[in-house]
């Protein structure tokens, strides 16, 4: 039989405090629903100094060590997938590795795109599991990040910040990959990028949107014709992309993930056999239908909805919010993912989900990590935003959790709580 590898557990780690998402439009003069109804938002995550990707990322791998029973003489490779690490040379997984004293004989790197780093990570320790190199010995990827626009910018109401560890092994419980059926696609473009020294990204909004799209063409289209291969999906009564459970989507914004939706459907409405007897209008309408967004995509989304974008993670918190939610109902169902980072580099893959779902979300309890959160004012969220990256409120990290405290001389010090 064919190794079975894929995610086994995962946790979360978010900043302590939020926004309420109607508070920022108020304060920025904009009707609410533009937030709310056009972007999809709820809440926002309000990350401060002391909570950088390293202590996010610590916060996380130390929740899924302990609520999973993780033996780290078990684990062969950590690697971290961010777009906003601490320094130009040292890992955010060296750091994580000292903090939380795993042993040495591991693999510890990052992985950098953009959004895509976690998955680059991910699929880097499926196929060094699956490859037989790992020797039996499983993987921890970690994808952690802070998205930071700035105030009073198009793309302040889709900051956000978290991080979320993966457990990878040959025994998936949560989802268990379809390894060899990825599709792929990247393109050279300017359409969100961070240039060395800034804190807050540089976004051509309205075009990232479209190299996002076309981008997930691509990677859907490639993944269609080896999944079709494999006969996992093909055209009959239903359009392939029906055939998946579920769809979940690279969530930056969570309206986002509709448009997502309706161009992974539009591949589908103008490749398949008998296109031409449509017209491209019919298609389009078609492609919108809102019933296949309601039973494929929307119900992923509660956590993103929560926290706002958490780049390299984003993806990975819709897989959270999805199996929290409906982990029993999809145990044995195939759905698919998609993943996107700026720059660009989309990939699209499936997993069929594991028996053991609802048992490990139950054991992650992602809901009292969310609930341990405080909603702070915008006068206290512009305060936060305001502090120097090198100096850190003097807060203690709540026990299980890591807080940068100061940098001394160019090293990063952090606290255990
Ligand atoms: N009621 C309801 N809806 C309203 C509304 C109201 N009163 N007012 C506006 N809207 C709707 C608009 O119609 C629009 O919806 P559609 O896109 O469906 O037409 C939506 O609200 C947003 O309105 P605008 O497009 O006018 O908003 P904007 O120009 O101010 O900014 C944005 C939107 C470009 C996404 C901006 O938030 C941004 O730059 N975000 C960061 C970039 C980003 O997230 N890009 C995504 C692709 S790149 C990527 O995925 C990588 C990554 O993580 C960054």
């Amino acid at each position: 039989m064919k190794k079975q590898v894929g995610i086994e557990a995962l946790a979360i780690a978010v900043p302590r405090r939020y926004v309420d998402i109607e508070d920022l439009a108020r304060a920025r003069g904009v009707e609410p629903a533009k937030y709310t109804a056009g972007l999809g938002a709820k809440e926002m995550a309000v990350a401060d100094p002391g909570e950088d990707s390293v202590a996010l990322a610590a916060s996380a791998v130390s929740r899924l060590i302990q609520r999973h029973g993780v033996d780290p003489s078990r684990v062969g490779m950590l690697v971290v997938g961010t777009e906003t690490g601490v320094d130009h040379s040292k890992p955010v997984a060296s750091h994580v590795q000292g903090l939380l004293k795993l042993p040495r004989s591991m693999r510890t790197f990052d992985a950098q795109h953009a959004c895509y780093g976690g998955t680059a990570g991910l699929m880097a320790a499926t196929e060094w599991i699956a490859s037989g190199a790992g020797a039996g010995r499983s993987a921890i990827v970690v994808c952690s990040d802070i998205a930071r626009y700035g105030l009073n910018t198009a793309g302040e109401p889709t900051q956000g910040g978290g991080a979320v560890a993966l457990l990878v092994s040959e025994q998936p419980d949560l989802l268990a990959l379809d390894i060899g059926l990825n599709g792929v696609c990247s393109v050279d473009v300017y359409d969100f990028w961070r240039p060395l020294g800034r804190r807050e990204a540089v976004v051509d909004g309205h075009y990232s949107i479209s190299c996002y799209l076309d981008a997930l063409s691509g990677a859907y289209r490639g993944w269609r014709e080896r999944a079709m291969a494999h006969e996992v999906v093909r055209w009959g009564d239903s359009l392939p992309g029906e055939q998946l459970a579920r769809i979940l989507y690279h969530v930056p914004f969570c309206k986002m993930a509709r448009k997502a939706h309706t161009q992974l459907r539009l591949c589908d409405l103008e490749d398949a056999p008998g296109a031409q007897d449509s017209t491209p209008a019919a298609r389009e309408e078609a492609a919108k239908s809102s019933a296949s967004y309601e039973a494929q995509v929307a119900s992923s989304l509660g956590l993103n909805a929560r926290i706002g974008n958490v780049y390299t993670a984003s993806l990975y918190l819709a897989l959270a919010g999805l199996l929290h939610d409906e982990g029993a109902a999809l145990a044995g169902k195939r759905i698919g993912l998609l993943s996107y980072g700026s720059g660009c580099c989309a990939e699209f893959y499936s997993g069929v989900v594991g028996e053991g779902a609802a048992r490990r979300m139950a054991q992650s309890d992602v809901e009292s990590v969310l609930a341990k959160r405080e909603r702070v004012s915008i006068e206290e969220y512009e305060r936060i935003m305001r502090l120097a990256s090198d100096a850190p409120e003097p807060l203690t990290p709540a026990p299980g959790e890591f807080r940068l405290t100061e940098i001394r001389e160019h090293r990063r010090i952090y606290a255990a709580g």
